[in-house]
């Protein structure tokens, strides 16, 4: 477990608003002092920088080093950084009304439910090709569906997430700006999004660091604070490398670290990291490690965590009280790399994104099959066809939402029954 710092969420509106007044104030200091730098020799001020510079350097070496370590000694008050994206304590339960929630709100008998084998483009273009438009999207790979059918989706290769109401024709830019870069505004390959408590929480796979955002902030280029990474590829306790995706409980945001074969825990309230999986000197193989795991879900009435492990083509299912348990719940030959997986209501039926079978499945709890949904095995852009994709979520009706990767589309296909019959 590891203490990490950053800005605070709720302060930050005051800190943009101190910049904001500190670089107009700077602008005029820097005009007058443009105005007055035409009557100076420059030589001669270069010279005495570079005089009171090294003194400076010499006197702190000499004196300042040893004053301070003194100090430090005296002092037994060394406040622990803390970090501050703070919840309030009363609103424990996510305010954002997200899929989640909206699935424990009606009833859906999954055995039975059946949906529309024919896919409604919602967002990209209808030629299926990659943009930079803000029509298009260019290898999507993460949404979040709000109970609206409102989307945000992790617009990877565009290096940036966008926000698609229901009907739009285009996204609205919400974090990154498009380009590939490490400034605190910008992501590179964003892989993985989840909302909890108007902050939106990315996985910024190439600098490998989770950066929040605030969600609604007005800015046209929101700056993110960063939660866990920023100390480059690794599998330290505080890097990460390629987190594929995120989920949020009531108190804990997870995180598949694909590249280090591990989950990763962080509490909401307490601020502290834990490793909720790791494979230690274990071998790939054996039947409870993980190989790439990249598709995350999260069971609350059982506290279970399904977890994609993707290279071993199977879902495993972890008991997040006791860390020793996991069992492989789906697979046996029957799925190919999968990198997404949700639950129903229930918490024990699982939908499954079979990626490089290029389809959606419907696994019951306890079955040794799964039943296809959505695709037919056979890449394709047809309204039927999936190209590699990658997640899947629901609107408050149960409408599937499929971020189809290859197609550089997100397919929405409409639940036809709920298979509860005399509630329908
Ligand atoms: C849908 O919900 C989202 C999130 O609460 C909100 O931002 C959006 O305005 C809503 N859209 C409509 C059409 O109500
Ligand atoms: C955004 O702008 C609206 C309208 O000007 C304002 O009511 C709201 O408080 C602003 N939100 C933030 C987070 O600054
Ligand atoms: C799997 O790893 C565990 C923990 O290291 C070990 O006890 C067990 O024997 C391993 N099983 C196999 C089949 O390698
Ligand atoms: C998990 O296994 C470890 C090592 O075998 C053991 O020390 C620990 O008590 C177990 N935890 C639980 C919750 O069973
Ligand atoms: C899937 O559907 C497409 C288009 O209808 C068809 O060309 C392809 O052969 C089908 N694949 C399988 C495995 O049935």
């Amino acid at each position: 477990m590891i203490w990490l710092r950053a800005k605070s969420g709720r302060i930050q509106p005051t800190l943009d608003s101190i910049r904001h007044t500190f670089s107009q104030q700077q602008r005029r200091v820097d005009a007058q002092q443009d105005i007055q730098s035409q009557k100076i020799n420059w030589k001669s001020v270069g010279c005495a920088i570079s005089l009171v510079v090294f003194t400076v350097l010499l006197l702190g070496s000499v004196i300042g080093i040893p004053v301070v370590l003194t100090q430090l000694k005296k002092n037994p008050y060394c406040p622990k950084p803390s970090f501050p994206i703070k919840f309030p304590t009363s609103t424990a339960s996510p305010k954002t009304t997200n899929s989640q929630r909206a699935l424990a709100s009606k009833r859906l008998c999954t055995a039975r439910a059946s949906w529309s084998s024919k896919g409604i483009t919602v967002a990209g273009l209808s030629n299926n090709l990659p943009s930079t438009a803000l029509s298009g999207l260019h290898h999507p790979s993460d949404i979040y569906v709000y109970a609206n059918g409102t989307l945000l989706i992790a617009d990877t290769d565009n290096n940036r997430i966008v926000k698609w109401n229901q009907n739009a024709k285009e996204g609205v830019l919400i974090a990154g700006t498009g380009s590939y870069g490490s400034w605190n505004n910008l992501l590179a390959k964003p892989t993985a999004l989840t909302v909890y408590h108007d902050h939106l929480y990315v996985s910024d796979s190439d600098n490998y660091r989770i950066q929040v955002f605030t969600l609604n902030s007005n800015s046209t280029s929101p700056r993110a604070v960063t939660l866990i990474g920023r100390y480059g590829q690794g599998s330290q306790s505080n890097q990460i490398n390629e987190v594929k995706s995120l989920a949020a409980t009531a108190s804990l945001l997870l995180m598949a670290d694909s590249n280090n074969d591990r989950i990763l825990s962080w509490n909401f309230e307490s601020n502290f990291f834990d490793i909720v999986f790791e494979n230690k000197n274990m071998l790939k193989s054996n039947s409870t490690a993980l190989h790439h795991p990249s598709g995350l879900a999260y069971d609350p009435k059982t506290s279970s965590l399904y977890v994609a492990d993707t290279l071993h083509s199977r879902i495993q299912k972890y008991s997040i009280n006791n860390k020793n348990v996991s069992n492989t719940v789906a697979g046996w030959g029957e799925l190919n790399r999968p990198t997404a997986v949700q639950l129903d209501p229930s918490g024990t039926n699982m939908f499954i994104v079979d990626t490089f079978n290029h389809r959606v499945l419907l696994w019951l709890d306890g079955s040794r099959h799964g039943r296809t949904i959505i695709g037919n095995g056979t890449a394709g852009n047809g309204d039927e066809q999936l190209n590699s994709p990658s997640q899947i979520r629901f609107d408050a009706d149960y409408n599937l939402y499929v971020v189809d990767t290859n197609n550089c589309r997100v397919q929405r296909f409409d639940l036809i029954s709920n298979g509860c019959e005399k509630y329908m």
